[in-house]
């Protein structure tokens, strides 16, 4: 397969459009048997449930290029059902798991010359969504939606790469209890668009969010769950019903356990308590895991001893074996790697 003529190693997280995107079409009840377009534009009802109420739901996951050539796709299944559990909380009609995995297969064949080759550093973003299209103009559900998702070819989503991050505590509620924070609605990312705007003005990188009812206890920040490490080399990362539960995160506690021996703790995380850790990192799917450095609490400074210039060497670790499982040189868990083939 030749692969497009993309500088890989310098391209950002960003949209760069490919030729080929899929679609879907949910109406009188029924999901259509959908398939591939070229056309990236959407027309729809100016009253349309997504445009009105925000009726949208996405998910976010990668493709590699693996040192032996082949094109994979990390833990899709979990993605599938995410989406199914995000839409079950917007009263959406849950795109079927089998056929998820099964459009994201098709996205990616057709377009596999956008696959980053392995060793660039880069990775094939996959966006699935769904959306509201029928017009709704009192407060309730679409009965008509459309389900999508395209690809995009993406390099850090931080710019510096592997730089630790400086952390801003925001005075901003992210999630409410028994709210959606647990889910990946597009409201959530509405929500914290102030917040990320006011902290990159601060000169911040991110985000902390507090928990909302409290405002004690470490959720997540506006793209990525925390991660910490003990001062004695334990792996610490906060419970909430609130926060979205990461497949990232997931797949690094059973590797910190299971690859690297390390012992795991998710539990509710007082803030009072981020001082203590030695190293602490954000992790997702565009974060991978990235390192924090320091994390700022109106002025007051908290500098974990890993620094600001290298990553510490427990999210080293992880890093490693994580993205070693990704690219095919340590061997997967059962289940973790989808070929397309
Ligand atoms: N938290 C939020 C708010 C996110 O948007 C994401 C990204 O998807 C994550 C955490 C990380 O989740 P995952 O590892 O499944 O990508
Ligand atoms: C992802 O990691 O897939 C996300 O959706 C995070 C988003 C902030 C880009």
């Amino acid at each position: 397969m030749d692969k497009k003529n993309i500088d890989w190693g310098n391209i950002g997280f960003g949209y760069i459009p490919t030729e080929q995107r899929y679609v879907s079409n949910f109406k009188d009840g029924a999901w259509d048997e959908g398939g591939m377009t070229e056309d990236a534009n959407i027309v729809l009802n100016e009253c349309a449930g997504v445009l009105q109420y925000a009726q949208t739901i996405f998910e976010g996951m990668k493709a590699y290029t693996t040192e032996d050539g082949r094109t994979v796709i990390f833990r899709p299944d979990l993605n599938a059902a995410r989406m199914v559990d995000s839409a079950k909380r917007l009263e959406m009609p849950p795109f079927p798991a089998e056929r998820f995995i099964d459009a994201i297969d098709q996205l990616v064949k057709a377009n596999e010359a956008y696959v980053p080759p392995y060793g660039s550093g880069a990775s094939l973003y996959i966006r699935p969504y769904m959306f509201g299209t029928n017009s709704v103009i009192g407060v309730k559900p679409a009965d008509e939606y459309q389900f999508r998702a395209f690809v995009t070819p993406v390099g850090p989503y931080f710019k510096g790469g592997a730089k630790p991050l400086t952390i801003k505590v925001s005075d901003f509620d992210r999630a409410a209890p028994h709210g959606t924070g647990h889910i990946k609605a597009g409201l959530n990312y509405a929500m914290s668009l102030h917040a990320i705007v006011t902290a990159h003005a601060e000169g911040y990188d991110e985000n902390m969010y507090l928990d909302a009812a409290t405002r004690t206890n470490v959720e997540e920040t506006g793209g990525a769950n925390f991660l910490f490490v003990t001062k004695d080399n334990k792996i610490v990362t906060p419970k909430s019903d609130s926060i979205l539960p990461s497949i990232t995160r997931r797949s690094l506690l059973y590797v910190a356990e299971h690859y690297l021996g390390l012992e795991v703790e998710e539990r509710v995380v007082p803030f009072e308590e981020v001082k203590d850790f030695a190293e602490c990192g954000l992790c997702g799917t565009a974060a991978v895991i990235s390192p924090v450095g320091k994390v700022v609490d109106h002025g007051n400074e908290i500098c974990f001893p890993s620094g600001m210039d290298e990553m510490g060497p427990v999210i080293k670790k992880l890093y490693d074996t994580l993205t070693g499982i990704q690219m095919g040189h340590l061997e997967a868990p059962e289940g973790w790697i989808y070929e397309v083939k």
